[in-house]
């Protein structure tokens, strides 16, 4: 996978390789493989060479991946939003990073994304990335393990001793919700598909509900739910908590609060700090990242629209 070079009327432009979106209706089908000119480092800003990407679906209906800051059009837009690579360029004023640099973190939703061979992106938005950790595993955990931090602690001030509901358990937010906030002392009920119980207990779980068979209301009253599903299940969920507690949504608006407690929805953000903290985890033990698929840019679009249901996170290995 090389960067070719597209020589135009007045311009040379030296390319790479990425994934694109043009038409928002068609969805993860619209998604095309095609080659776009390399980005250049603005202010503050880093290139990385991208190894490993990552990518959340909902991304496409974002207004973020249609339209700049100004609602002007900025298609064909690089999807993708999360990486780990190889600084390759400084820009001007950047500090904090060097070339040669391994990286991993989370990109602007505004700018081009990450399922390309390269990423131009403020310096901020990336943390080191430690040699023993390898670029796939590095790319699965910049949004979800974000979201989980900033979901639990943030705005959902967790506290040892306190119960917490996380729907969607055997996901890729939910299955590292759990062991987050196992390892902080609180009691979690994961919640998922009938087939997703062992995958839920294994992350930790204390217990399974299952949301095809089992009441909810069952559950009794708890002090956070983190709703990664959202619809009927995040309007019952409204119910469970207990007052003084929280519902944090991570799929938007919540269309029911809590009495006596609060209701939270927030977009993931980046914080170098959190990643630090998340990927530690990860060399240590405490934290498995659950990577389902791993594919390569070129067999991506195939990867992001299987045919049959596929569990953990799809990663697009983008180089070798
Ligand atoms: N606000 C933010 O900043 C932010 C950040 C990250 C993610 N998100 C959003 O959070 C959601 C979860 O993300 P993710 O990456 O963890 O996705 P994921 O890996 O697909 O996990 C979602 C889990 O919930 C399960 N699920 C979905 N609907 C269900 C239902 N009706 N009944 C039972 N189980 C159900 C899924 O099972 P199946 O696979 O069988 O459907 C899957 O196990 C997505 O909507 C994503 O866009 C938001």
């Amino acid at each position: 996978m090389t960067a070719g070079y597209t020589v135009g009327r007045d311009e040379e432009k030296i390319t790479m390789k990425a994934i694109v979106v043009t038409d928002q209706a068609a969805g993860m089908a619209g998604m095309k493989l095609a080659d776009r000119p390399q980005p250049q480092a603005a202010i503050n800003d880093v290139v990385v060479q991208i190894h490993a990407s990552g990518f959340v679906p909902t991304e496409l209906t974002w207004p973020s991946t249609w339209t700049d800051r100004l609602d002007r059009d900025r298609t064909p837009s690089i999807p993708g939003h999360e990486l780990a690579g190889v600084v390759t360029a400084l820009g001007y004023g950047t500090t904090g990073l060097s070339v040669g640099q391994r990286v991993f973190g989370l990109a602007d939703w505004y700018r081009d994304g990450t399922l390309a061979e390269y990423v131009a992106m403020e310096a901020r938005n990336l943390a080191p990335l430690p040699g023993d950790v390898d670029f796939t595993v590095g790319a699965s955990l910049p949004i979800s393990g974000l979201t989980v931090w900033q979901a639990l602690f943030q705005h959902g001030r967790l506290q040892a001793g306190q119960s917490v509901l996380v729907h969607g358990a055997a996901g890729a937010v939910g299955s590292m919700a759990t062991q987050l906030a196992r390892e902080f002392g609180a009691h979690v009920i994961g919640s998922g598909r009938a087939a997703d119980r062992k995958t839920v207990l294994d992350f930790g779980a204390n217990e399974f509900v299952d949301l095809g068979s089992d009441a909810l209301k069952d559950v009794g009253k708890v002090d956070l739910v983190l709703d990664g599903i959202g619809g009927e299940i995040g309007k019952r969920s409204a119910g469970l908590v207990r007052a003084g507690g929280t519902l944090v949504s991570i799929v938007g608006p919540v269309e029911a609060r809590p009495e006596g407690g609060l209701a939270v929805d927030f977009v993931v953000e980046s914080d170098r700090a959190q990643l630090n903290e998340i990927v530690q985890r990860v060399r240590d033990g405490r934290l498995r990242t659950n990577i389902g698929t791993v594919s390569t840019l070129d067999d991506a679009v195939a990867a992001f629209n299987p045919t049959e249901r596929r569990s953990g996170k799809t990663i697009i290995r983008v180089r070798p």
